[in-house]
């Protein structure tokens, strides 16, 4: 053959992998509002960037005749491409070959690419879009899944995992994901179920769609599961470019350093009174964000599950940070099992990934309550203790306004080893607020009253009495919990200052196999 029509080969096969399971497919699945593999692979990386591995891979099952149904790629693309000229490696799961369903093959190559990804260090991104195990392929499939997860397992906490799911994801398909760090879906067109609507009603009568299962807004707002929601594809690619532009290539990076344009001792005379006077009157954490964090820049994590506690990434001077904060225009910001899974969860990730945490408190306590207490608030609420705990990057923590009780030691105190602790003038630092403090503490006092007013009196003037002595930041200055009470209006600049001087920290806990996180 000569060098031409060897060459000529090369394209007609290459160009044979490109249309995967065929047009009348690939029109199918842009008639459901959705891009397929190699479309969605153009969108996500730099123009151009884009180098596949493994194209002319093919199955090698013979059963039901699938012999005569080989397709090139076998249902996944793979390579590896760059965001903001970053080296990124992807596998984008093509719908169009047997439903994207996963075979022996497709899931070597997915291991392929996650095992260079690993070696040389840079994050893996992975677009799901697959009917689960390829049917015809029975356990060789179900073992290319475990090799996956297996994968996916090591690979936590060395390179970042993000995973995009844009059609179905069922049955042990969803534990891929799950062993992700960001899971992303998009509204009407993803869903993720162990088991789907019709098992559902065979085993427990119960009648639900699709979309009441397992649709992005039910994993966003109930499960928790995903943590980003977009209305279509196109936002859902643009937002994994930024989450990347926050993140580091490896753990023994630091993430990337970008450019600053707002100056680092802005002022906002506005946060001296964004505090309303009356303590239980809420307002809305976000708006100190905006205001204290490079040109109101913030790109929120998990932002419908648990809106009692906010978490995010943003950036200081350019720097990359994880911010968790309390949010009082939810449930007075109180922590629950949710809001505790939750931001420990985004803690461990800033911590295995090198990125300082910054943290604003302004918590009454723990939500109380059976369902609380049944559920494991216990166990929970120690998820975040422990995270924090356990954390060694530049922690630095505000108290904005209250920290009472145990949800005090939680958030990021001086205790967990806290790097700069500072709080707010008007911060109120204390085992619990005056009401319940003065109901325990004059219990027998109270009892003995039997005109109204004076007992409304007496209360009235014990509470400002404890106040007075603890409602204030100055007693955990005094013993050193507090490194300083700052003005409001300065808070962008002490943050900033904090991190210029913790950028070297180094911090180490004591040699271990692994902690023993409470589960
Ligand atoms: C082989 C499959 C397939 C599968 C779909 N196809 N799923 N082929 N194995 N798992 C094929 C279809 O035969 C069809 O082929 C094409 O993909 C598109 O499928 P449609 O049904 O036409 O598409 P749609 O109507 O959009 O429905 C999508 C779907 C449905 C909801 C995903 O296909 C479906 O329910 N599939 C079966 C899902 C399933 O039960 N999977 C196993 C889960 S158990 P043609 O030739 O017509 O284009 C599991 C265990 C994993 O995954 C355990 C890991 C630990």
């Amino acid at each position: 053959m000569a060098v031409e029509d060897k060459i000529k080969e090369l394209m007609s096969k290459r160009e044979q992998a490109r249309l995967g399971g065929g047009e009348k497919r690939i029109d199918a699945q842009h008639k459901k509002g959705k891009y397929t593999a190699r479309e969605r692979i153009e969108l996500l990386l730099d123009d151009g960037s884009f180098e596949e591995f493994d194209m002319f891979v093919s199955h090698r099952t013979v059963d039901f005749g699938l012999d005569k149904q080989t397709y090139l790629s076998d249902g996944v693309v793979t390579g590896y491409g760059t965001i903001d000229g970053r080296l990124v490696y992807v596998f984008s799961q093509d719908f169009t070959v047997f439903g994207g369903s996963l075979s022996e093959m497709y899931a070597q190559k997915i291991v392929k690419v996650m095992d260079k990804a690993m070696k040389i260090g840079a994050p893996i991104i992975g677009i799901n879009d697959s009917g689960g195990a390829r049917i015809q392929e029975g356990v060789k499939s179900l073992g290319g899944y475990a090799d996956i997860f297996q994968k996916n397992i090591l690979a936590s906490g060395v390179i970042p995992q993000i995973s995009a799911v844009f059609g179905p994801c069922a049955g042990g398909a969803v534990y891929s994901p799950a062993l992700t760090d960001f899971t992303l879906m998009t509204k009407g067109t993803s869903y993720m179920f162990v088991t789907g609507p019709k098992v559902v009603k065979t085993v427990t009568g119960e009648e639900v769609t699709t979309e009441e299962l397992g649709g992005a807004q039910v994993h966003a707002t109930k499960s928790g599961i995903t943590h980003f929601v977009t209305e279509d594809e196109d936002e859902g690619l643009m937002l994994i470019r930024k989450l990347i532009s926050y993140l580091p290539q490896n753990n023994m990076e630091d993430p990337p350093q970008k450019i600053c344009s707002d100056p680092i001792d802005r002022l906002d005379d506005e946060l001296n009174y964004i505090i309303p006077d009356n303590p239980n009157k809420p307002y809305d954490v976000k708006d100190i964000i905006a205001s204290v964090v490079d040109n109101g820049e913030f790109l929120e994590v998990q932002r419908q599950f648990a809106p009692n506690i906010v978490i995010g990434f943003t950036t200081f001077n350019g720097n990359s940070v994880g911010i968790v904060a309390n949010q009082p225009n939810y449930l007075a910001g109180v922590l629950d099992i949710n809001a505790s899974r939750k931001a420990a969860r985004f803690v461990r990730f800033c911590d295995a990934f090198n990125i300082p945490i910054v943290t604003l408190v302004d918590v009454p306590g723990f939500l109380p309550g059976t369902t609380q207490e049944y559920g494991g608030i216990i166990i929970h609420g120690a998820k975040l203790l422990f995270a924090y705990g356990e954390a060694t990057v530049p922690k630095i923590t505000i108290i904005l306004r209250k920290a009472y009780g145990g949800a005090y030691d939680v958030m990021s105190s001086k205790h967990l080893r806290g790097d700069i602790n500072y709080a707010w003038p008007g911060s109120e630092i204390a085992v619990m607020g005056p009401k319940g403090a003065i109901e325990v503490l004059y219990a027998h006092e109270l009892k003995s009253f039997s005109d109204e007013e004076e007992k409304a009196k007496f209360i009235s003037e014990k509470e400002e009495e404890y106040k007075a002595k603890f409602a204030n930041p100055y007693v955990a200055a005094k013993y050193g919990y507090i490194d300083d009470v700052i003005e409001p209006r300065n808070t962008r600049f002490r943050i900033i200052r904090a991190l210029q001087m913790l950028a070297t920290k180094k911090d180490v806990n004591p040699p271990k196999k692994h902690s023993n996180l409470p589960l």
